[in-house]
């Protein structure tokens, strides 16, 4: 198996980051124990530039390789991981379980956290390579947009990063295996809020309400007919209303009821497609019902669309790592990924990397796989010395 050896030697060490750094969660921007961690690992390593506060804590840790870069339009690449953990009570019973109860990393970012932590050590040491190699460790992935506020703090423009790469584990692909596609991998995230205001009254007299949950229903009926009736059947959409709150008693019309979902595009032109009709919905039932219908559709991460000449580059990488029947074409999936800004800004890529046979991402029994060390190290590694030989 072609990983590297040096990185096998490596996989203890950066075990024992994952491991340190999953007893030890924290949310979106209060990552500090994690990115003072990160921080001093990088300037243990030599890196010669290593920043931190971009984005509020994200890191950055500059290593230049051997010799300037040559000619080509790739000088400075961009590797990037994620550092926070999720609002979930962790039952793994594991000897390294998360010690802040109602905290866990239950999405893997303690793993590539330390993978990045072990290619950046890796790369420290050999600078096989040539220009710059620029890891990037970023905070609020889970919802808060880390990664634009980094950008927003000038990442790109500050270190010149001509190309960015990203990876996530996935549970219930194989170990040792990788998957990517060219364009969308994942979708945009859209937020719908909506609150109706009827008329409330005697469960016996509804002549005389506005019906705030039959407004709700048929809002939420009317919804579901976007995806089937307005979106291409050859495009994807998802519109979920996941919570429905109203009344409190038997006889009671409820005056007000509350929705709350969320909408998944994997383009731009379905997303304004959607975005439109769910307008158009609430407007259309506000009239129909005479209730008064407040919406705040909020728009989240963009989708995560990967550029074409990377994706090659990153699938040889990969091939090479884990063998060509290891790495495969993955559908879209319709979770979004705030990596989504990092390519809006730069050319780029993002791979998924098998975890093996886990609890799904999210999952209060999810634990990062330590055998996929090597794989993911070597990946990075791989990416850096291939595509900038020295
Ligand atoms: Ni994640």
């Amino acid at each position: 198996m072609p990983i590297i050896n040096r990185v096998a030697d490596l996989q203890p060490d950066i075990q024992a980051w994952r491991r340190d750094i999953h007893e030890h969660p924290e949310l979106l921007y209060d990552v500090h124990r994690t990115a003072a961690f990160v921080a001093d690992r990088l300037r243990e390593f030599g890196c010669d530039e290593v920043a931190t506060g971009l984005g509020r804590t994200g890191v950055v840790g500059v290593i230049k390789g051997r010799k300037p870069a040559g000619n080509g339009d790739l000088k400075v690449i961009g590797l990037r991981a994620d550092m926070d953990a999720l609002p979930i009570e962790e039952q793994t019973n594991l000897p390294y379980a998360s010690k802040t109860p109602g905290l866990m990393h239950a999405c893997g970012h303690d793993g590539h956290t330390a993978m990045l932590l072990g290619a950046a050590r890796y790369l420290a040491e050999t600078r096989n390579f040539a220009g710059d190699a620029v890891v990037i460790f970023q905070p609020a992935e889970e919802g808060g947009a880390g990664a634009a506020a980094m950008i927003k703090d000038g990442l790109m423009d500050r270190f010149a990063i001509d190309q960015v790469y990203g990876m996530h584990n996935n549970p219930g692909m194989p170990l040792g295996s990788f998957a990517i596609r060219k364009g969308p991998i994942m979708a945009a995230t859209d937020a719908i809020d909506i609150r109706i205001e009827g008329h409330g009254g005697h469960a016996s007299r509804p002549h005389i309400c506005i019906d705030s949950v039959l407004v709700g229903a048929q809002l939420i009926t009317a919804l579901q007919s976007i995806v089937a009736r307005s979106v291409d059947p050859l495009e994807s959409a998802v519109v979920s209303i996941c919570e429905f709150h109203a009344g409190n008693a038997r006889n009671v019309i409820p005056q007000t009821a509350e929705l709350h979902g969320t909408v998944r595009t994997l383009t731009k032109r379905v997303r304004e497609v959607v975005e439109k009709r769910v307008r158009e919905v609430v407007a259309g039932v506000a009239q129909m019902t005479g209730a008064s219908i407040e919406l705040d559709y909020v728009r989240g991460y963009p989708v995560t669309v990967n550029h074409a000449a990377q994706t090659d580059v990153a699938t040889k990488v990969a091939k090479e790592i884990a063998g060509d029947a290891n790495v495969r074409e993955t559908p879209p999936m319709m979770g979004a990924e705030d990596f989504s800004y990092m390519l809006e800004a730069r050319p780029g890529a993002f791979i998924f990397c098998g975890n093996g046979d886990s609890a799904g991402l999210h999952h209060p029994a999810y634990n990062f796989n330590d055998e996929a060390i090597v794989y993911g190290t070597s990946y990075w590694i791989k990416l850096v010395e291939n595509t900038m030989a020295a």
